[in-house]
């Protein structure tokens, strides 16, 4: 019998990307050919985010794109899972050309999904009905079975794999729709983590990413024991074949903080990157957010954090325009930045999200002009920081891993001897291009660094 081909495409964040790469060795496992374009494809699933109203746009004008495709071959079957499928349910499933909607939650029952729907024309909904109750033991227990079916390491990028360390999330902040769509926190147990940790460097893992909403929140009880995230990052880093580490996304709290950077500092292993959002620098838009610090306290942790690691590289995540964000407000934002001296901010214009609390009491009062030229104003502060950073670099030797062909053209095309362009990463996630052959692809290799700009390092091979 002729194989079905699979096309998937992801839409969100790092946890959704793992999602993507966890349902693809499910339906490898299961005999079908995944392929990489979506016109020759039995099936199509579309992997989605709803943290802003863009990223729900994009997905709808995808489907738009499908229904030509649904014209020609009407035993097309369309699947959305991820946090869409899970906001919007049978909304989705009204949509002309959707069969399935599978949730995060329900994710390990996706290849039966898609096996019933084959041939059978009957749409097809899975979504948790209350997604703050806990999950039950067996819910539990087939994601946990589901996430180790994942061991083959991220197949775009060859060395590197991404880890779940926790799911869901317990913050609400009032602006994120996060908690709705992924459930209650829950860390899994340390010991399954290494184990899939282990065969993933087995398979030639050299970088793991570790993840989680609030990653540096992780704790998991085993007997008199508390694993918390300082202890997954050693565990982690003792493992055979795995380089380095990485964790992302970590929560302001003075919890854990010291003993995780301590961490960073004592192993080698640990990369000394730290990507913690703050959101805004003024505290009254940060209460508003139902974030639990001050920028005060944030900049305490950046401190700490800088007296621990000296060269640690830090990252940022901003929101302008939350509603009643005032230009004194945004200016604190400014200045924060400014006093962060961050590698890298990314910075969000504010989108109101169905059923979130800010959406729910709190008027959209910033007009879309505003919120983007608050957006070009707080990047353009970064980007002068950011260009001082990398200059630093400048005929320094770094160690990276390379990651494979560069997209973009940037300098010379190929050198001399007719090497392409690849790309690669420093343990701090500075993005290094140079000209080298492909087979380095998932390599470790040492560049001096010749020429560079805000966010991206050129060099030269060692
Ligand atoms: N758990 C992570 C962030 C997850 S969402 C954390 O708490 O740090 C990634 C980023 O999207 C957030 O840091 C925030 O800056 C942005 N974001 C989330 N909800 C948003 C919204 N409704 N509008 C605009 N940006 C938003
Ligand atoms: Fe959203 Fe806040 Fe949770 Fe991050 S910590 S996922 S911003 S609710
Ligand atoms: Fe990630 Fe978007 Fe869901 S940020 S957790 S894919 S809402």
């Amino acid at each position: 019998m002729r194989k079905q081909k699979v096309h998937i495409k992801s839409f969100g964040c790092q946890m959704n990307k793992l999602d993507t790469e966890m349902v693809t060795a499910a339906f490898a496992r299961a005999g079908f050919e995944l392929i990489d374009s979506y016109e020759d494809s039995d099936i199509v699933l579309i992997n989605t985010c709803s943290v802003r109203e863009h990223a729900e746009t994009k997905v709808f004008s995808h489907l738009g794109r499908l229904k030509h495709l649904k014209k020609s071959n009407p035993e097309l079957v369309v699947g959305v899972i991820g946090c869409m499928a899970q906001r919007l349910g049978s909304e989705l499933l009204n949509h002309d050309v959707v069969d399935i909607v599978c949730g995060p939650a329900q994710i390990p029952q996706i290849v039966d999904m898609v096996r019933e729907a084959i041939g059978t024309k009957q749409k097809k909904i899975r979504v948790k009905e209350k997604i703050r109750e806990k999950n039950s033991d067996a819910e539990t227990q087939a994601l946990e079975n589901f996430e180790s079916v994942y061991d083959k390491g991220d197949k775009r990028i060859p060395g590197q794999a991404f880890v779940r360390a926790m799911r869901g999330c317990n913050n609400f902040c009032t602006y994120c729709i996060v908690p709705y769509v992924r459930g209650p926190e829950i860390s899994r147990p340390h010991q399954a983590i290494i184990d899939q940790i282990k065969r993933l460097a087995d398979e030639g893992t050299k970088l793991v990413t570790l993840l989680g909403q609030t990653v540096n929140s992780y704790e998991y009880k085993a007997g008199d024991k508390t694993y918390c995230l300082a202890d997954l990052l050693e565990m982690a880093s003792e493992v055979d074949g795995i380089e380095w580490v990485r964790f992302v996304t970590s929560y302001p709290t003075q919890k854990y903080f010291e003993q995780i950077m301590n961490t960073m500092a004592d192993i080698e292993n640990v990369c000394n990157y730290l990507h913690m959002p703050a959101q805004s620098g003024s505290d009254r838009i940060l209460k508003a957010m139902n974030r639990h610090y001050t920028s005060g306290e944030y900049l305490g942790l950046i401190d700490k954090a800088r007296t621990i690691v000296p060269d640690i590289s830090i990252a940022g995540d901003f929101i302008v325009g939350f509603p009643s964000e005032t230009e004194e407000d945004f200016q604190q934002s400014v200045e924060l930045v400014k006093k962060a001296q961050y590698r890298n901010a990314f910075v969000f214009k504010y989108s109101p999200r169905p059923g979130t609390t800010s959406e729910k009491r709190l008027a959209d009062d910033i007009d879309a002009e505003t919120k983007k030229r608050r957006n070009v104003e707080l990047l353009a502060v970064q980007e002068k920081i950011s260009e001082k950073l990398s200059e630093e670099f400048l005929n320094k030797k770094v160690k990276i891993l390379v990651e494979g062909l560069s997209k973009k053209p940037h300098l010379n095309k190929a050198d001399h001897q007719g090497n392409p362009q690849l790309i690669g990463r420093t343990a701090e996630d500075y993005i290094v291009v140079f000209n080298g052959p492909t087979e380095l692809a998932g390599n470790f290799t040492t560049v001096k660094i010749t020429k560079t700009s805000p966010l991206t390092l050129f060099g030269e091979m060692i």
